[in-house]
């Protein structure tokens, strides 16, 4: 169940060029998000913009009742919430979605793929799956070094973390893809998690065809109500019917997404 809410903002932070990282006080929210799903931000205090904007759920502290966002300043309602500092209150609708589907048993060698601000809902699955005692792989990928977000966060964590840039200044130059191919190869997983740019996507579920591992992506679309209830976030899927990606994703097993 989604609650509406006013949060707090406890701090706020520019962690690269243009992204940021939003701590805010959310009891209620914090307590029942799960890795994937993502809250509905109202991003003025006027009616200008008028719609929500969505950002997942980067990290909960259940304990302190703290929920933080990680975002770019994409457009004009990532840059109102960019303005505002520490005491500000914001409207926040949610955790809404369907999130990532955490794996049972033991033992899995679990990758997670994140592309650009992608990693903004994997460091949360990446804190669950640590607490199961997986060993997780963490392929992060940006275009230059400095745009490369959370990386010392991810390795604090205790997973292997791997970096690739389009410049080559940090790690393997080239896309993040080329890290999950090489791992692939090497028969060294069990299972993918992927958030990125759509041809990012694309490509891990090229790569994912025929291996008989499992993966999933986290979609994402322009949204209305963010609820399942205007039809403007559709995807298609392989029955050829269409799935809201607010309320039926927006993490969707990869090979269900048809790429149009
Ligand atoms: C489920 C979900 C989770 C998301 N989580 C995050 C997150 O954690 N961090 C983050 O930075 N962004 C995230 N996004 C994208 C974020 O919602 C958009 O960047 C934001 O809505 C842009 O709003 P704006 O008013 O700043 O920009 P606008 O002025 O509305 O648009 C600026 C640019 O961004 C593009 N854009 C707008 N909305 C989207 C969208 N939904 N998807 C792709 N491109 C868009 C526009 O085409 C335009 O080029 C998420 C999107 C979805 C659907
Ligand atoms: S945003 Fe309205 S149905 Fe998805």
């Amino acid at each position: 169940m989604s609650v509406l809410a006013e949060a707090r903002i406890l701090k706020q932070e520019e962690v690269a060029p243009g992204c940021h990282r939003m701590l805010l006080q959310a009891p209620e929210a914090a307590g029942r998000a799960a890795p994937g799903q993502f809250m509905h931000v109202r991003c003025g205090s006027s009616a200008d913009p008028l719609l929500r904007r969505p950002l997942s759920v980067h990290d909960v502290d259940r304990g302190k009742g703290t929920l933080t966002l990680l975002y770019r300043a994409a457009g004009r309602g990532t840059a109102l919430l960019a303005g505002l500092g520490p005491g500000a209150g914001i409207s926040l609708m949610g955790p809404l979605g369907r999130g990532f589907s955490l794996p049972a048993g033991a033992g899995l060698r679990v990758a997670l793929a994140a592309g650009g601000i992608g990693v903004a809902p994997l460091y949360f699955l990446l804190k669950e799956l640590v607490s199961r005692d997986f060993f997780v792989y963490v392929l992060v990928g940006a275009q230059t070094a400095e745009d490369l977000l959370c990386g010392d966060d991810f390795k604090l964590l205790g997973s292997r973390t791997s970096f690739a840039t389009d410049d080559g200044s940090c790690g393997h130059k080239g896309p993040v893809t080329d890290l999950l191919e090489s791992l692939l190869a090497s028969g060294g997983v069990d299972l993918v998690y992927a958030c990125g740019p759509p041809p990012m996507l694309k490509r891990v579920a090229g790569l994912l065809t025929g291996t008989g591992v499992p993966g999933e992506i986290s979609l994402e679309r322009h949204m209305g109500c963010g609820v399942g209830a205007c039809l403007s976030c559709v995807c298609k899927v392989r029955s050829g019917a269409y799935r809201r990606v607010c309320a039926d994703g927006p993490v969707f097993p990869v090979e269900e997404v048809v790429w149009e």
